[in-house]
């Protein structure tokens, strides 16, 4: 089978889903911008052909070239797990005549008043929403809705243009500052937990799934700086607490009709009721798939692959551990010039750290609020839910990072 895959050296994660493909036996034919020496090690070891365009955004003119390519080379499927390109991919099987998602299923993964009109039809809670394109509508928009709400953008990512509002004077200054955003979301800002409910499916069965927990709430996590977030796969996926969740997310693949791929769900838990968040026919990022695989010891990228390309998930699935990985921020400006704690922490935490991926000393610390990743980060993992969590939380409290 000759599958494109879009992108396969960006984000992070695409060439060791590329890699997957090429180890599930397909041919894999990239498809990006980047220079072919550029692409990471597995993405080039991977690519049986790659299609270097100019600019991966021009979408007429990607469309022109990969239909003279395919005039080449046989393309089978189209594979894209990165949000920005999921309409592209999806116009690119609809101009090749491929199977897998056109892009009118794929609208309402990517547009989240049209998510949540389609999960409302099917009676899913979702929190009461309006779609605001001008002040005016998003004025109204809240006055429907009711204070406290989330303003947020249609087409979002990383909680970027994300705000919660309480009142008619924060209402105008959100208002000054999303003045860029050509269309909003205005929602019913919903308190409590956030989880994740994740899954690999082909032709429409849930092949995998996987439950996290954000810690804290991403929208508190990426507005203070001090704070080191986490994101927890859970062991025990059938506890009661998030069987709403679970239950709401078989309930969301349906209405959605989602057959084949990934998937990434957020959800809220509110007074032990499931309200839906947001819904991407993509992996999580932010090592989040490194964390399902620390988890349970298997190999989610290629798990993947082989569902796409064979319609089967034949890795044993045995939930071991609770995985979690810990962002750390630097304090200060300009270069990492010092690490704190980190010896005494993997003393003291042991066998139970299993990833360290910190910036080194000297290196340009990152932007806290443009990288999920922050300025690197530290995965560990326990069989019991609370002694991963007080490990993950020692992390955040015991290792520094200062930049200066
Ligand atoms: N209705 C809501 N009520 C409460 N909090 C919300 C609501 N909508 C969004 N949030 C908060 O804002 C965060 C970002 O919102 P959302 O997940 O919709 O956007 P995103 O930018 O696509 O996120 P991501 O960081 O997953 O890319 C959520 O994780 C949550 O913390
Ligand atoms: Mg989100």
């Amino acid at each position: 089978m000759n599958v494109l895959m879009f992108s396969p050296g960006f984000p992070a994660e695409m060439p060791y889903f590329t890699r997957g493909l090429a180890r599930v036996g397909a041919r894999v034919l990239g498809l990006g911008d980047q220079p072919v020496e550029m692409l990471p090690e597995a993405a080039r070891e991977s690519l049986s052909d790659y299609l270097r365009v100019r600019n991966l955004f021009d979408e007429g003119a990607v469309v022109e070239e990969v239909k003279q390519w395919a005039e080449r080379v046989a393309i089978d499927r189209v594979e894209c797990l990165w949000e920005p390109g999921m309409i592209l991919a999806a116009r690119l099987r609809e101009a090749l005549g491929l199977p897998g998602m056109t892009v009118e299923e794929t609208v309402p993964f990517r547009d989240k008043e049209r998510m949540k009109q389609v999960l409302d039809d099917a009676g899913i809670r979702t929190p009461r929403h309006r779609r605001a394109a001008t002040a005016e509508e998003v004025r109204e928009g809240v006055a429907s809705v009711g204070f406290p709400v989330c303003v947020k953008p249609i087409a979002g990512a990383g909680s970027a243009d994300t705000y919660r509002v309480d009142g008619e004077d924060e209402l105008e200054q959100v208002l000054d500052r999303i003045t860029h955003v050509p269309e909003v979301s205005v929602e019913e800002f919903i308190e409590g937990e956030e989880y994740t409910f994740d899954t690999i499916c082909s032709g429409g069965r849930v092949h995998y799934h996987n439950v996290a927990w954000y810690r804290p709430r991403p929208l508190i996590g990426r507005t203070e700086e001090w704070i080191s977030p986490q994101t927890i796969s859970l062991r025990t996926v059938e506890a009661p607490q998030v069987a709403p969740g679970v239950e709401m997310g078989h309930a969301v693949l349906e209405a959605l009709g989602f057959r084949t791929g990934f998937t990434h769900m957020e959800w809220f838990l509110k007074d032990g009721e499931a309200v839906f968040g947001e819904i991407g026919a993509r992996p999580p990022g932010a090592r989040s798939v490194d964390i399902m695989n620390y988890a349970s010891d298997i190999d989610v990228y290629t798990g993947w692959a082989e569902a796409v390309c064979h319609g089967r998930f034949s890795q044993t699935v045995e939930r071991k551990y609770n995985a979690a990985v810990i962002f750390k921020r630097a304090q200060g400006e300009g270069r990492i010039r010092r690490i704190d704690g980190l010896e005494t922490l993997l003393h003291e935490l042991g066998d139970a750290v299993v990833d360290v991926d910190l910036l080194p000393i000297g290196a340009q610390r990152r932007n806290w609020r443009a990288t999920l990743i922050s300025d690197g980060y530290l995965i560990v993992r326990h069989r019991d839910l609370e002694s991963a969590m007080a490990m993950a939380d020692k992390v955040g409290t015991d290792l520094q990072l200062y930049a200066g």
